[in-house]
């Protein structure tokens, strides 16, 4: 049999086609008692809501990784191993001193964060000891890059982990050199819960694929920030903020709108538009709109925000009739922005969380692996004759 005599129906992008049987995370749309239609998310069938009130980012990559809330005394020990583990060598931290300062971060995160398997052994099949401890370390010391390179990159040295600060807090400490305020720790917390996974996104996909040619997991995570780091996908948090300030007031943003359909009817508005909530608001967007709103009212108003809920507003008249809606990516930034942390920082931050989702998912994928090799759907001719460069026109 050849490629040729497969005749499965093509689908761009994948779309509908499973990639996996899997029990990390659920997302679809479901209609409330009130008639309305919602967006669902679950972590190991857990609605997202529940875990943004009540867990912490740790307790939830505990819980995606290992398919069930931890005891006390399993979270303590994981935090603490995870705290004990948030150093990086000075090997990494020599060669992003090297890295241009012009670079962007998810460039240099993706570096680091392969750098990183060089120093742990590669290609092990992960026994339960080698997955605890990739697991740990790549938690642990991620957060650890992302600020290293931040003030790397303004000629300053990297700061290190304050043992007594958790997750979230300390991350924020390492960024900004300043301890940071608890309702802002809280509510990093809270984003890295809300990105921490999303079923078979490309970076997902990404990862799983990686995964099931045996690789290590440090490639795993890599290949996974990579395909993150593009527009369409985890890089629109980013797009969103550019957007915003493009705009620049309210007054222009339906100018602005009609202005871009004129050159493109198919203008693609930076986060807008998912492949599962279709004909609804993600529902990350809207815990993501109270929280920067919670920040605005203890630190100030951001005038991008009504520009932001003006384009909400002027869009959906747009493209609400074709179901395209604010997606996690539309007002992440702006709480980013509240805290502080640059635009290009963005995306590196989603990575952060998303972490906990990958690994999760590169375990499931070799509980039951097989190396992922689809088919293609061959359009090219056949026995063609090689012809002399001479010959070339
Ligand atoms: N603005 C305007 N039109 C849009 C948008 C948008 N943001 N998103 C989708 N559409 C339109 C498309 O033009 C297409 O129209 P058509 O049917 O007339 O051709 C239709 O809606 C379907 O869109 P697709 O791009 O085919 O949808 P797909 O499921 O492939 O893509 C995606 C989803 C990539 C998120 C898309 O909506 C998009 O590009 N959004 C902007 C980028 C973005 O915000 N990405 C972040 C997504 S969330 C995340 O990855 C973390």
């Amino acid at each position: 049999m050849t490629e040729g005599d497969l005749k499965p129906e093509y689908r761009p992008g994948l779309e509908g086609v499973p990639a996996a049987k899997s029990s990390i995370s659920y997302v679809g749309i479901q209609t409330t008692e009130s008639g309305n239609k919602e967006g669902v998310l679950e972590y190991r069938s857990i609605p997202i809501q529940s875990l943004a009130a009540s867990s912490n980012f740790v307790e939830t990559a505990f819980l995606l990784i290992w398919g069930r809330l931890p005891t006390q005394t399993e979270l303590t020990n994981f935090s603490t191993e995870i705290y004990s583990h948030r150093r990086i060598k000075y090997r990494i931290k020599d060669m992003m001193k090297c890295f241009p300062e012009t670079g962007h971060p998810m460039d240099a995160l993706q570096a680091s964060a392969a750098a990183l398997g060089l120093f742990y052994s590669r290609h092990a099949l992960p026994n339960q000891d080698y997955a605890r401890q990739a697991v740990i370390r790549l938690l642990a010391k991620i957060p650890t890059m992302v600020a290293a390179f931040q003030l790397m990159r303004k000629g300053n040295d990297a700061v290190l982990p304050r043992d007594d600060l958790d997750y979230a807090a300390n991350f924020l400490y390492m960024l900004t050199e300043k301890e940071p305020d608890p309702i802002v720790a809280k509510v990093m917390d809270v984003c890295l819960i809300l990105h921490a996974e999303h079923t078979m996104n490309a970076s997902t996909f990404s990862a799983r694929v990686t995964a099931s040619t045996l690789a290590d997991p440090y490639t795993v995570i890599a290949s996974a920030v990579g395909t993150l780091a593009g527009p369409l996908h985890g890089g629109a948090n980013e797009e969103v903020i550019l957007m915003l300030k493009q705009i620049g007031t309210v007054a222009n943003v339906r100018p602005y709108v009609e202005q871009c359909l004129e050159s493109d009817p198919k203008y693609k508005f930076m986060g807008f538009g998912h492949r599962v909530y279709k004909g609804v608001k993600d529902p990350r967007a809207m815990i993501l709109q109270d929280l920067a709103e919670q920040l605005f009212q203890k630190f100030g108003y951001d005038p991008y925000y009504d520009v932001a809920l003006e384009l909400e507003r002027v869009l959906e008249e747009y493209l609400g009739p074709r179901g395209i809606y604010p997606n996690v990516d539309y007002y992440s930034g702006l709480v980013y922005r509240k805290m502080g942390i640059p635009a290009d920082l963005f995306t590196p931050v989603f990575a952060i969380a998303r972490v906990a989702g990958w690994l999760a998912h590169w375990n499931e994928q070799l509980e039951a692996n097989r190396i992922y090799r689809p088919t293609q759907i061959y359009t090219g001719e056949h026995q063609q004759p090689y012809m002399a460069i001479g010959d070339r026109e």
